[in-house]
Formats: structure tokens, C-alpha cells, sequence
């Protein structure tokens, strides 16, 4: 009984203002405060600091009616969002948070998450010129020369002084701009220009009081990148012309982004890895109220996390940008290559896979014997061709009292640092869990030479080791490789600088890493929508580097090297911004749809889209397939999804009419009959039946609006797996005398088909224009 009291009584202690000295770490940890997102619907007043001050006080007001009179200084909230949507974040406790979520005006209460960067940090640098960049610049750039699309980067900051970052050339700010360039410790208002015309940061309070874990301490308080992962993403969607980029002389090319006359306004939400979703709530009500038209997002929820789209910041917040015009864009997530890891799913939200480039990366391995091995890894070994070092496999390495087999896997503090110095160590992957950078950090740490990683997995994906020499083979050729040190008392090899291959074929192919689909909020939506380069990007970097990165006595590059969905995303973005400057008045969706109707789903080999294992890729890997943005510049027909369509699809998901009305000051109600199955009846430039007996049919209804030439004729084709059998009505659209849209439907019957997702596309075609739309159907017994 007195342990019951003690519990009871602790947290009135702790939180009077008097006892402020006592220990946190007595109380129970559901009893801390936590910051929490509460999030009310959507705004219909004009803002200005007014309104913010009227907010703010009926959110006081509110948080009065849950937090003890005595825990004062709790009355506080961190973030005010009230331009396209309502709400606050403010630290409660879990029983406060279950009230307030009662609370008539309430939508939705939940912990701020913390969102992780989509990169896989391969501290990668090199050669640039991304097959996109330079395919179409060249015809367009000049022709239609507007420069007035602004993009928002909700990222970690950016580099000013890159001179990917440079206004030369560029016109006045367009007047409609109303963000602010926000002074910082090492941020000056000079640092924006006309290319960088906007720059905000916002400090994210961990805890509350004594359990504060503010990162603002952790890196200086300005926009300022201190990661590079903003400054890399900002520049690969609508980074200036810099020639003669390169990774210290390595493949030299012109680096740019996709729309090098757009302008940038950059949201740093994230510090190093971690972005508050308080915070990202605030970074994109701010950025639609400056006047951005389109926001990219490199970062996502943890896939547990995901619990709904209310809860979501990112689909919330982007659900209000959508219906003020504003497009976002998201990564889907490094998680693959398995299925149900895609995040960033909302329908209102264009989300892209990573695939990538025709070109690689190559290290060359070279033995005592010598055998070479084409190895795969970014490297600046300064190692060369007429010297050999000894080579030692991790497994006869190991420390005392570690089993072979962690050492093999050159697991951390497996190694034993005697048996190691000055060799090239050879590590083996039976560990999944362990990343090559802990691998190389681990070898590095054992005062190795360098490091040959045996291992299929992300092979594609060409790992950057900076100076340290590193190398990939295959299990194949690790086999070989092993048989050579078994086979001489003294083995030997040496791992040469990289080399940049061109024209590398296949590509585009999946990349490993991508997050797949389908996802697991709904699978009647197809996820993810599109796919873009996003391997071994070159794009602008930050001026620091960790110790050790750069080879000695050099510089950091202006350039770096990365992977990820985090280095997709700003491409789709800098392409989605290129028709935006050219079809000023096209909606966000009329844009997605471009892209997704017009994408390739060949490789340049000219055979269909293949994943890193050398299988067929479906659209649960690639969405609509790889973008070519010229193509999209004119699609015939796009797929126009509204905002009520939206509001279907939230209906369809179980939201009630009343949670839906406060999104929006428009009249609105949920259809009659509500059910997840509808949702693949959404207005959506692909399709997905998440599950369909085969005993029944599926019929889905289609809109389109005709943007190509006024009196054409389009004919539907269908490509379909075997047993799976497609109708489509009417067959042929006639498009006359000032007629823009139709209507048709799809119908599925599933009889005959292989169980499980049976993937396909249908196309319409008039003579010029290829409209395709991709479709997953899932047959069930
Ligand atoms: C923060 O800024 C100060 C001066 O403005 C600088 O000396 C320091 O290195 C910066 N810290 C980081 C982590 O960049
Ligand atoms: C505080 O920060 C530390 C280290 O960055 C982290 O491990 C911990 O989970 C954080 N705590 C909270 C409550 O966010
Ligand atoms: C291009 O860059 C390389 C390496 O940074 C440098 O050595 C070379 O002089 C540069 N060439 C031109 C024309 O600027
Ligand atoms: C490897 O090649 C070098 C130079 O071509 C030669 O001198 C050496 O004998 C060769 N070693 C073996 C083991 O074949
Ligand atoms: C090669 O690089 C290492 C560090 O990565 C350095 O310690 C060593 O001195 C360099 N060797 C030569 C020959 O430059
Ligand atoms: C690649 O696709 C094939 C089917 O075509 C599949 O069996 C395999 O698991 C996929 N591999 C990866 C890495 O996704
Ligand atoms: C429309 O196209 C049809 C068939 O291509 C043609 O016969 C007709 O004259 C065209 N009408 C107009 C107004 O261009
Ligand atoms: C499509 O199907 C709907 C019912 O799902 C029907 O009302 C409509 O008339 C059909 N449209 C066409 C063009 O066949």
C-alpha cells in the first residue's frame, strides 16, 4: 500500500514548481511529460499574427481544461500550425492527451514522432550528370523560360555558399513571395539570394523542463545544413548549372537539377538524422502560407509507427497543401526489398521509389595471385597497383572468446586488432543486421588496411568508404577469393582508387533498398507511384566532414555521392517543377498524373524494368515505372484527382463525416455506402484491388481530361498475366467539338488467374500519345 501511495504522490512533487531539483529519472516514465501533436482540422480564416495570437490563447484555453492548475509552466504549446490547418504540439502527459482527444474541436492527439532522413548516409562522392538532368534541359531550358516555380525543401538545411546555390542569371523574387531568409548563428540574410529566396529553421524541444532533450544544442540554431542532406536534395531538385563538377578530379560532368530556374526555399525540421513531426507540421504550414508550390520531402514515419493518416504529420499536412494547390512529394523509404515497407502512402501524396543510374562504381580488386575481380564500392584507396598487402579473412581473426562466426561478419569487437593490422581484411555478411559502415568502422578501428566485403546484398548500391580502401564482390566471386587465401600461406591483394563506369547497362533497375508496396494502410491504393534515379546521386555537399572521410591533406568535395529514396525524391520533384513551368495553371494531381502515365518501363537494354536480383520488377516496386519528364510534358490525357475524392477515399477508411467536415469549410458528405473495397474507385492515374474473389467481378470507373490535341481518338490496349481477364468500356474515346473529358470503366474478372497480385497495365492511344496506366490486382480463393 505505501508503494501505491509513493507512486501516486510522486508526480504532484515532481512538477510543483518548488521540487524542480528533485531526480527525473524516479518517475514512472508514463507520468513524463511527452510532446504531443494535437491536431483540429482545417483553417477557414485568412492568418495573419492575430489570428496566431487568437489561436494560441483558445489553445491555452483548452490545454487548461486537462493540465493541473499547479504545472503552470506546462501551459505553454511549442508549435501553433493555423495557416492551412489547425492545431498545436505542447507536452502533456498520456492521460491529458486522452482527454484532450475527447475534445469536441479535436481531430486527432498523438506523440510526436520522431522521422527518420531516407538516405542510407553512404558517404558517397563522385562524378554527376544524371541521366535526367541531361535529357531534356538541353531542348527545354531557355524555350520556356519561367522562373517563377518556387520548391519548398522540408529537410536539414542547406549549404549557401554551394555554387549549385548561385542567382547569376536569375530575375527578381516573384512578387507573390512572402517567406522570410531567418538569421542564425552562422546564417546571415545575405545568404539568400534570388535562387535561395527563403530559409527558416525551427528548434524542436525534446522534453519538457528537466526532461528536455533539445536538440538545438546539438547543432547550431540556423538553416544551415550541418548533415549535407539538405543541401544534397535542394540541389538535386533545382540546383544551378556548375560545370566541372567532381569528387577530387574523379568523373568530371556538369551538375544540375531538374529545374535549374527554380527557385528554393528551404524548412530545416531535421537535425542530423531526426525530424520532429511537431515540427514538420509547422515546416509545411509555413511553407504553403510563403507561397512554394511544390514541397519536397526526403524523411518518413518508422514503418511501426504508421497507425493512420490523421496521425500521420506528413499526410496531414500535405492533405491541407493539396487543397491549397500545393504539390508534395515524398520518398517511400529505404526499407525493401520486401513487401508492406512503402510509407508516405496517402493518395494525396506523389511517393517515389529509387532505382538506379547507367552508372556505376567500380574498385578493382587485384590478388597475389593475379586474379582481378571487378568489385563494387566509391573509394579513394590510395593504395596502388605495385604494392601488395597481406589478406586475412575476419573468421581466423578473431578475438579471444568471440565465435568465428561474429568475426567473420566483422562484428563490433569481434576482431583482434594483432591479426589485423595492416592486412586487408575480408568480411562476410551472415549478419544482416550490421551495416558496411559499422563493417569498415569495425576494420578501420582494428588498424586494418582495408576492407573486402563479400556479399549480393546492395551490390548495386555502391557503398562509399572515403579514403578508406574498400571493396564489394559477390558471393560467387568471394568464393573464389577464398579458395586463393586457403590456398597460400601468404596471401596477398591490393584494392585500387574507383572508377566511374558510363553507360552502364541494365538501367534503370530497382534498387534493393526502395521500399515496396503494397501498403499497409490500404492496398486499394497502388504504392509507390513513381520511380526515379537514386543511386549514387552527385549532388552538392556541406563543407565539414566526419574525420577520416577526405584523403589526407584534401579538402571536403563540393560535390558528394549519395544513396537512397531520399536522393529519388528531389528528382521527381525538379521534374514535377518543369511542367509546372510550362503548365502553370495544371493541379497537383494533373501533374502526378503526367509523370505516372508517361514513365518508362524499359530499360536501356530495351527489355522491361528488372529488380537488383534480375527479376521482372512489378509495380509494387517501380509504381507507374521510371520518370521522363519530357514525355510528361505532354500526356494527352491526365487522371485529375479532387479534393472530394479525397475526402472519399477518407470516408472509404473509416473516418467519420464529422471528423471530415472540420477539414474543410466546404460542403461536404460521405457517400451512403462506405467500404475500404471502394477505394480503388479513387480518380487515380494506377490502379489497385487489394483483394478480389475469384468467384466475383471488379468494375473501377476512370475520369479523364483530354490536354493533348482537341479532336483526337484514343484506343484502349490492355496487358495482362495470363487468366486474368480485363474489359474496358467503352473501348475507344472519341474527343470532339470542345468535348475535354471522359469517362470509362475497367472491369476485372479473376476466374482463371494465379493467386495472389497479378500486375499489368492498360494503355490509351491516339496516334501520338501513350496513356498507361499500371494495375495490381490481388486474386483470393
Ligand atoms: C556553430 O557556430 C560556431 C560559430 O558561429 C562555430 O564555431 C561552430 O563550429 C558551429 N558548430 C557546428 C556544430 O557547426
Ligand atoms: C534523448 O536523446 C537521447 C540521445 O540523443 C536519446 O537516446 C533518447 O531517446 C532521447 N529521449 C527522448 C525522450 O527523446
Ligand atoms: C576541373 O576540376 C579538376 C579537379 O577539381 C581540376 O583539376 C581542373 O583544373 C578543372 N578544370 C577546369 C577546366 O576547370
Ligand atoms: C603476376 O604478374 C606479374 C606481372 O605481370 C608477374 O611478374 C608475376 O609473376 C605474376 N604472378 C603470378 C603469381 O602469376
Ligand atoms: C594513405 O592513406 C592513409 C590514410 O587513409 C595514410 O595514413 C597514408 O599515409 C597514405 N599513404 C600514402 C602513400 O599516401
Ligand atoms: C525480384 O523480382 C523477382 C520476381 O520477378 C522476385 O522473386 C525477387 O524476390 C525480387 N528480388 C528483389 C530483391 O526484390
Ligand atoms: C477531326 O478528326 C477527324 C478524324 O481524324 C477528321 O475527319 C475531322 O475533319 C476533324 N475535325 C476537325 C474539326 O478538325
Ligand atoms: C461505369 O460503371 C458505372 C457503375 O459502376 C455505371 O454507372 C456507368 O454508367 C459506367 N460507365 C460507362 C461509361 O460504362
Amino acid at each position: 500500500m505505501a508503494s501505491f501511495l509513493l507512486f501516486l504522490s510522486l508526480p504532484l512533487l515532481f512538477f510543483s514548481p518548488v521540487s524542480s531539483s528533485s531526480s527525473p529519472s524516479s518517475l514512472p516514465d508514463d507520468q513524463i511529460p511527452k510532446s504531443y501533436i494535437i491536431y483540429m482540422g482545417g483553417s477557414n480564416v485568412e492568418d495573419d499574427e492575430s489570428d496566431m495570437k487568437v489561436a494560441e490563447s483558445a489553445h491555452l484555453q483548452l490545454l487548461s481544461s486537462v493540465i493541473p492548475s499547479d504545472e503552470g509552466e506546462r501551459m505553454s504549446v511549442n508549435h501553433v500550425y493555423h495557416h492551412s490547418f489547425r492545431g498545436f504540439s505542447a507536452f502533456l502527459t498520456p492521460s491529458e492527451a486522452s482527454l484532450l482527444s475527447g475534445h469536441d474541436e479535436v481531430i486527432s492527439v498523438f506523440r510526436d514522432p520522431i522521422l527518420k532522413l531516407h538516405t542510407t548516409r553512404s558517404w558517397d562522392f563522385l562524378d554527376q550528370q544524371s541521366r535526367f538532368g541531361s535529357k531534356f534541359q538541353h531542348h527545354y531550358h531557355g524555350l520556356f523560360a519561367s522562373t517563377d516555380v518556387i520548391i519548398g525543401m522540408i529537410d536539414t538545411g542547406i549549404w549557401p555558399e554551394s555554387p549549385s546555390f548561385s542567382d547569376k542569371g536569375l530575375g527578381e523574387i516573384p512578387k507573390r513571395w512572402k517567406g522570410v531568409c531567418m538569421e542564425g548563428s552562422d546564417f546571415k540574410k545575405s545568404d539568400c539570394n534570388r535562387k535561395l529566396i527563403g530559409a527558416r529553421y525551427y528548434i524542436h524541444q525534446g522534453g519538457f523542463g528537466k526532461y528536455s532533450n533539445s536538440t538545438a544544442t546539438k547543432s547550431n540554431v540556423s538553416a544551415r545544413d550541418h548533415d549535407s542532406h539538405g543541401t544534397h536534395t535542394a540541389s538535386t531538385a533545382a540546383g544551378v548549372q556548375v560545370r566541372n563538377a567532381s569528387y577530387f578530379g574523379l568523373a568530371q560532368g556538369t551538375a544540375k537539377g531538374g529545374l535549374p530556374s527554380a527557385r528554393i526555399a528551404v524548412y530545416k525540421a531535421c537535425t542530423l538524422d531526426n525530424c520532429a513531426g511537431s515540427t514538420i507540421l509547422k515546416a509545411i504550414d509555413d511553407a504553403v502560407n510563403d507561397g512554394v508550390d511544390i514541397i519536397s520531402i526526403s524523411l518518413g514515419m518508422d514503418l511501426l509507427l504508421q497507425a493512420d493518416f490523421l496521425s500521420d504529420p506528413i499526410a496531414i499536412a500535405a492533405f491541407h497543401a493539396n487543397q491549397m494547390g500545393v504539390m508534395v512529394v515524398c520518398s517511400a523509404g529505404n526499407s525493401g526489398p520486401d513487401p508492406f515497407t512503402v510509407v508516405n502512402t496517402a493518395p494525396w501524396i506523389l511517393t517515389v521509389a529509387a532505382s538506379n543510374i547507367d552508372r556505376d562504381f567500380e574498385s578493382t580488386l587485384l590478388l597475389g595471385n593475379n586474379a582481378t575481380f571487378k568489385g563494387s564500392g566509391i573509394t579513394l584507396s590510395n593504395l596502388t597497383i605495385s604494392s601488395q598487402y597481406p589478406l586475412a579473412f575476419a573468421g581466423d581473426a578473431a578475438s579471444a572468446f568471440t565465435p568465428p562466426s561474429e568475426a567473420s561478419n566483422c562484428y563490433p569487437g569481434s576482431l583482434d586488432p594483432t591479426k589485423v593490422a595492416g592486412k586487408i581484411v575480408v568480411c562476410l555478411n551472415s549478419y544482416p543486421t550490421i551495416s558496411r559502415r559499422i563493417k569498415m568502422l569495425v576494420v578501420q578501428d582494428a588498424g586494418a588496411r582495408g576492407l573486402l566485403y563479400i556479399s549480393n546484398v546492395e551490390k548495386g548500391v555502391p557503398f562509399d568508404s572515403g579514403a578508406f580502401p574498400f571493396t564489394q564482390v559477390g558471393e560467387d566471386d568471394g568464393i573464389q577469393i577464398q579458395k586463393y587465401i586457403k590456398s597460400t600461406r601468404k596471401p596477398t591483394a591490393t584494392i585500387l582508387s574507383t572508377v566511374a563506369v558510363q553507360r552502364y547497362k541494365p538501367a534503370p533497375i530497382v534498387a534493393d533498398f526502395s521500399s515496396r508496396g503494397p501498403g499497409e494502410l490500404t492496398e486499394n491504393i497502388l504504392k509507390p507511384d513513381i520511380m526515379a534515379p537514386g543511386v549514387a546521386i552527385l549532388a552538392a555537399n556541406i563543407l565539414e566532414s566526419e574525420p577520416g572521410q577526405d584523403p589526407v591533406g584534401k579538402k571536403p568535395s563540393k560535390f558528394a555521392i549519395k544513396s537512397g529514396t531520399s536522393m529519388a525524391c528531389p528528382h521527381v520533384t525538379g521534374a514535377a517543377a518543369f511542367i509546372k513551368s510550362i503548365h502553370h495553371k495544371w493541379t497537383p494531381s494533373m501533374i502526378k498524373s503526367a509523370l505516372m502515365t508517361t514513365a518508362t518501363v524499359a530499360d536501356n537494354t530495351g527489355r522491361g524494368l528488372t529488380n537488383s536480383s534480375g527479376g521482372t520488377a512489378n509495380p509494387h516496386e517501380t509504381g507507374a515505372g521510371e520518370i521522363s519528364p519530357v514525355q510528361a510534358l505532354n500526356p494527352g490525357l491526365v487522371f485529375p484527382t479532387t479534393t472530394e475524392d479525397y475526402f472519399h477515399f477518407l470516408c472509404y477508411s473509416g473516418y467519420t463525416e464529422k471528423i471530415l467536415r472540420s477539414l474543410t469549410s466546404t460542403k461536404f458528405s460521405c457517400p451512403k455506402v462506405s467500404s475500404d473495397k471502394l477505394i480503388s474507385n479513387l480518380n487515380y492515374p494506377s490502379i489497385s484491388i487489394g483483394e478480389l474473389k475469384r468467384t466475383n467481378d471488379k468494375r473501377v470507373t476512370r475520369h479523364v481530361i483530354n490536354v493533348g490535341s482537341p479532336n483526337t481518338t484514343y484506343t484502349a490496349t490492355v496487358r495482362a498475366p495470363e487468366g486474368l481477364r480485363i474489359s474496358i468500356f467503352p473501348k475507344k474515346i472519341y474527343f470532339r467539338k470542345g468535348l475535354t473529358t471522359a469517362t470509362f470503366n475497367v472491369s476485372f474478372h479473376g476466374k482463371e488467374a494465379q493467386k495472389g497480385y497479378n500486375y499489368g497495365s492498360l494503355t490509351w492511344f491516339d496516334g501520338l500519345h501513350r496513356v498507361r496506366i499500371v494495375f495490381a490486382v490481388n486474386i483470393v480463393d
